[in-house]
C-alpha cells in the first residue's frame, strides 16, 4: 500500500483568490499529493466556465508537481474516497466561515470516519479575500492586483469586457 499522503482541496475556485493560492502552496508542503478539486457544481450561476477554471489553476501550479488539478461531481466524500485521499483541507478565513465547515466537516465525518478534515488558517494578508469579493471589484472597476494572481486578473479583465460589448 502506498504511504503518500493525498489531500483534496476542494472548491468553486470561481475564481482562484490569492488566499486560495497560499492555502494550495502551504497545503502541498504539509501533503504529497494536492488535489485542488473544482466542484461541478450546477446549481451556483459562475462567472468562469469549469474548464476556464481549471486551466487558470493549473497554469499557476505548473511549477509544483505535488499539486494536481481536476473536477468532481456528486459528493465530496465520495470523490475523497475514490482519490484515496487521507484528508480535506479547508481554508478558515473569519469565524463568519466556521458555522457553514464545521457543519461539512462534520458531516463528511459521518460518511467517512478516516477522511480527516484540516482547517488551515488563512494568512492575516488574505482574511477578507473570497472570490465573491473580487468578482464585486473587477466588474465596477476596481483594482484587484493584490487580490489575484495576474493571469487571473486578466482573465477578469477580458471576462468583464465581454460583458460590457454584449
Ligand atoms: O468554494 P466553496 O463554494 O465554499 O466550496 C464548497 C464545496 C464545493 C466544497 C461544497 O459545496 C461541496 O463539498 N460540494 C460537493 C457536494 C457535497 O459533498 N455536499 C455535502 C457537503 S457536507
Amino acid at each position: 500500500m502506498s504511504c503518500r499522503k493525498i489531500a483534496v482541496y476542494p472548491g468553486s475556485f470561481d475564481p482562484l483568490t490569492n488566499g486560495h493560492q497560499d492555502i494550495i502552496n502551504r497545503g502541498a508542503v504539509v501533503f504529497d499529493e494536492l488535489v485542488v478539486a473544482v466542484a461541478i457544481n450546477q446549481e451556483k450561476r459562475h462567472l468562469f466556465s469549469i474548464n476556464e477554471r481549471i486551466e487558470m489553476i493549473r497554469e499557476i501550479f505548473a511549477g509544483n508537481s505535488r499539486v494536481t488539478v481536476e473536477t468532481f461531481d456528486g459528493l465530496l466524500i465520495h470523490y475523497a474516497q475514490r482519490r484515496g485521499a487521507h484528508a480535506i483541507v479547508r481554508g478558515l478565513r473569519a469565524v463568519s466561515d466556521f458555522e457553514y465547515e464545521f457543519q461539512m466537516a462534520l458531516m463528511n465525518r459521518k460518511l467517512a470516519p478516516t477522511v480527516e478534515t484540516f482547517f488551515m488558517m488563512s494568512s492575516e494578508s488574505y482574511m477578507y479575500v473570497s472570490s465573491r469579493i473580487v468578482k464585486e471589484m473587477a466588474s465596477l472597476g476596481g483594482r484587484v492586483t493584490d487580490l489575484v494572481h495576474p493571469l487571473v486578473e486578466q482573465q477578469l479583465k477580458e471576462k468583464y469586457a465581454e460583458y460590457q460589448n454584449t
